[in-house]
């Protein structure tokens, strides 16, 4: 009888199923009241005293074995769904809902863009938009960059030259101050607008710099406009954003389509101001660039610069999404990696 049983035992190894009904018949051959091993249970009881104890201990296994084998056929998806449509189904089925359901979630560019976006609604500025390829003019020459001037260099640019010809036609936007002479251009001051967008550099991609990231340019141009307009609007900008009791202060630089210029520090939210990695020790972070807005820019839009006066700000929003978060790779933004995003599901 222990030959007959290992064999049993091989059948039931090997024996697959594709379908539900495969499956029944599998439950009909060896485990229904007249099957195969309720037949060797009964052929048990005449086996004499010396095997019995190690026949019932295979014998038990075999039945284990075998149940296990069909409830788990039974609550496969793809045989169960086989059984509801009455036919059998040879692979996954890619109907059947995922589960458990996993909600979306914002892009922590997306949500401090936006944020950004809603601090400057509030005290009037529209948005506005621009194509992510420009031309020269656009990028530069209306921005007071000379051909030719060293100044384009502070900005490593992907020009994109038309095939055959070697001369760049086009480039990839540096920043977002390209819309903001779009926007000089069609329309009358007072202008109030910001202009988010994504933009590109001809940078080595580390957990500092990207080839892309996003800005958030600003433009106020009316009469009379004074950079004591500009510290207000910054001021308040920060104290939204970060907290009132974020420190502020300005270094002179240069752009040249600001005259004059500065950077923007704020304290370091981080450490607070005592020094961390984050603001490299030194207490502060720079967060933005901003002027009033050269005269030779008003004049390239055909803006009269002896009437009207403006200023103009640009920030990178992933500077300041990795303030606020504590994100200390640049490149997590770009990786699409689940684990990083999943953590943004609450705004802001
Ligand atoms: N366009 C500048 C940049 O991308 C930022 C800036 C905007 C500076 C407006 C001054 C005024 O670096």
């Amino acid at each position: 009888m222990e030959e007959k049983v290992k064999k049993v035992i091989g059948d039931i190894e090997q024996h697959a199923v594709t379908t539900a009904e495969e499956a029944e018949q599998f439950r009909l051959k060896f485990l229904s009241k007249k099957g195969i091993i309720p037949a060797l249970f009964e052929e048990f009881k005449s086996v004499d005293a010396e095997q019995r104890r190690k026949l019932g201990k295979i014998l038990n296994e075999l039945k284990t074995a075998a149940e296990a084998k069909f409830t788990a056929w039974n609550t496969q998806a793809p045989l169960q769904a086989g059984k509801q449509e009455g036919k059998g189904v040879s692979g996954p089925d890619l109907t059947l809902p995922p589960y458990p359901f996993e909600l979306g979630s914002r892009h922590p560019v997306s949500i401090v863009k936006r944020r950004i976006t809603e601090i400057f609604e509030k005290i009037g500025y529209t948005v506005s938009e621009g194509p992510d390829i420009e031309d020269d003019w656009h990028n530069f020459g209306a921005l007071n960059f000379p051909a030719d001037h060293p100044a384009r260099d502070m900005q490593d640019t992907f020009f994109i030259s038309p095939p055959g010809n070697p001369h760049p036609a086009h480039l990839l936007r540096t920043h977002t101050s390209s819309v903001q002479v779009r926007v000089m251009e069609g329309q009358k001051p007072p202008i109030r607008t910001i202009s988010p967008g994504r933009v590109y550099r001809n940078e080595t991609i580390s957990a500092r710099a990207h080839c892309q990231f996003h800005q958030v340019e600003g433009l106020y141009i009316d009469k009379g406009v004074s950079f004591a307009d500009l510290k207000q609007t910054l001021y308040y900008f920060v104290h939204e954003l970060f907290g009132k009791k974020t420190g502020i202060r300005f270094r002179p630089s240069y752009f040249p389509f600001t005259e004059p210029s500065a950077e923007m520090d704020i304290s370091c939210i981080i450490c607070g101001g005592d020094g961390c990695n984050i603001c490299k020790h030194s207490g502060w972070v720079e967060i933005l660039g901003c002027g009033m807005v050269h005269p030779n820019v008003l004049d390239n839009c055909k803006i009269d610069s002896l009437l009207y006066t403006g200023f103009a700000f640009g920030t990178g929003v992933e500077r300041i999404a990795m303030m606020l978060y504590g994100i200390k790779d640049l490149r997590l933004f770009y990786e699409n990696d689940i684990r990083f995003l999943s953590q943004f599901r609450p705004a802001l």
